[in-house]
Order: C-alpha cells, then sequence, then structure tokens
C-alpha cells in the first residue's frame, strides 16, 4: 500500500475487536514516534504504552469519565504522550519559548503513531477528552508533567472505511 493510500485508509477506529495487540506492533509504533521531526530536533516527548488487559481497562475508563467515548471500553492497547521540555537552538531559544513548537512537534509524533498502526493492520483513535488527574494516578504521572493526547489502540472490528468529510483541496490550499 503507498502512502496516499494508507492517508485514505486511516480513520478514526470506534469499534474494536477482542483480539490483543501484540507488543512488537506498540514498539513499532512507538519506533515511528521517535523518527518523527521536531523543531532543533528536540524530541519533546515521551510515551506510556499500556497493553495490560487491566490496566488498558482502567484507562478506557480514564477516557470516558466526561459521558463521551464510550466505544473505547473494547480498546486493547493506549498511548499516553507527554510533553517533556524542549531545548532548542541557542538562536531559536532568543526568539521563542522553548516549548514554542512543541505542540506541533507532538501531534506530528502522534500522527506518526497512527500511521504506523494503520499500515501494522490497526485501527487507532486519537483522544483529546480524558480524566487527567486519573490518568496520572492510573500510570504514575508525575504533577508537572502536561498530557499531549491518548491514542486508543487495537484491530478494528469492522474494516469496512468510512467515506471522509474533508474540505477540498481548492478550499484549503493555493498554488503559486
Ligand atoms: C487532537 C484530537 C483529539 C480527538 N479527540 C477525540 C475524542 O476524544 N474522541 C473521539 O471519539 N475522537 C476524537 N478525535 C478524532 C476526531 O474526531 C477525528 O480524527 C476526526 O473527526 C476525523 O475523522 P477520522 O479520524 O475518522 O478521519 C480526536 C482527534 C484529534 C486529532
Amino acid at each position: 500500500m503507498n502512502f496516499l493510500e494508507l492517508c485514505k485508509k486511516r480513520q478514526s477506529c470506534r469499534d474494536f475487536a477482542s483480539m490483543p495487540v501484540e507488543r512488537e506492533k506498540l514498539v513499532n509504533c512507538i519506533e515511528a514516534a521517535r523518527l518523527t521531526p521536531s523543531a532543533c530536533n528536540s524530541q519533546p516527548w515521551s510515551f506510556v504504552v499500556v497493553d495490560n488487559p487491566e490496566k488498558a481497562a482502567a484507562v478506557a475508563q480514564a477516557t470516558m469519565q466526561f459521558g463521551a467515548n464510550a466505544y473505547i471500553a473494547a480498546a486493547k492497547a493506549f498511548i499516553v504522550i507527554l510533553e517533556e521540555h524542549a531545548v532548542l537552538m541557542p538562536k531559536i531559544r532568543g526568539l521563542f519559548d522553548s516549548q514554542h513548537f512543541a505542540q506541533n512537534d507532538l501531534g506530528a509524533a502522534a500522527m506518526s503513531i497512527c500511521y504506523a498502526a494503520e499500515d501494522q493492520g490497526l485501527g487507532t483513535c486519537i483522544l483529546g477528552l480524558f480524566d487527567r488527574e486519573e490518568l496520572r494516578r492510573l500510570l504514575d504521572i508525575p504533577a508537572e508533567k502536561r498530557f499531549a493526547t491518548v491514542i486508543a489502540l487495537g484491530y478494528p472490528a469492522d474494516g469496512t472505511v468510512r467515506p471522509k468529510g474533508r474540505k477540498s483541496i481548492e478550499q484549503i490550499a493555493r498554488f503559486i
């Protein structure tokens, strides 16, 4: 499958099969994240990979505490992305706050994980809604550490690719 085909196939998975996810595939997802570019190569990220079934069930509960994400209960693994201190090059550091580019870097790492997962037959759903304090407690994450996102993973129960609701190229890009 070429990369554009992979982009068309990736979609937020909200119906996970009961099959567990192999640890090796999760390691490959982290390897893809590790290779992601970042401002000044600062790599302002760390990852907590949850594939223990009891812990994964508890993390799923923490993503459902706002009455959303009920479908995540069936996810078999989670990758929690944390923001770390970015060390920028001195010249750049004089112009911007150290964390100025971190959000971009973390978003890029999240997408590397999603595409690496898709490439291995896994479904993903990026989650912005979750109970941060409950996750801190469950995963022993220090109070000062900032969360980026949580990615739910598992094998999709249904491989049907939904039509994508997206703006057209004409709406979003100018070629000059
Ligand atoms: C930062 C971010 C946070 C998101 N949070 C949630 C969430 O909490 N629950 C959920 O079901 N989907 C969540 N999504 C998934 C988006 O709704 C989804 O990516 C978007 O509607 C496009 O659909 P697609 O991923 O199937 O192409 C999130 C996506 C992003 C990028």
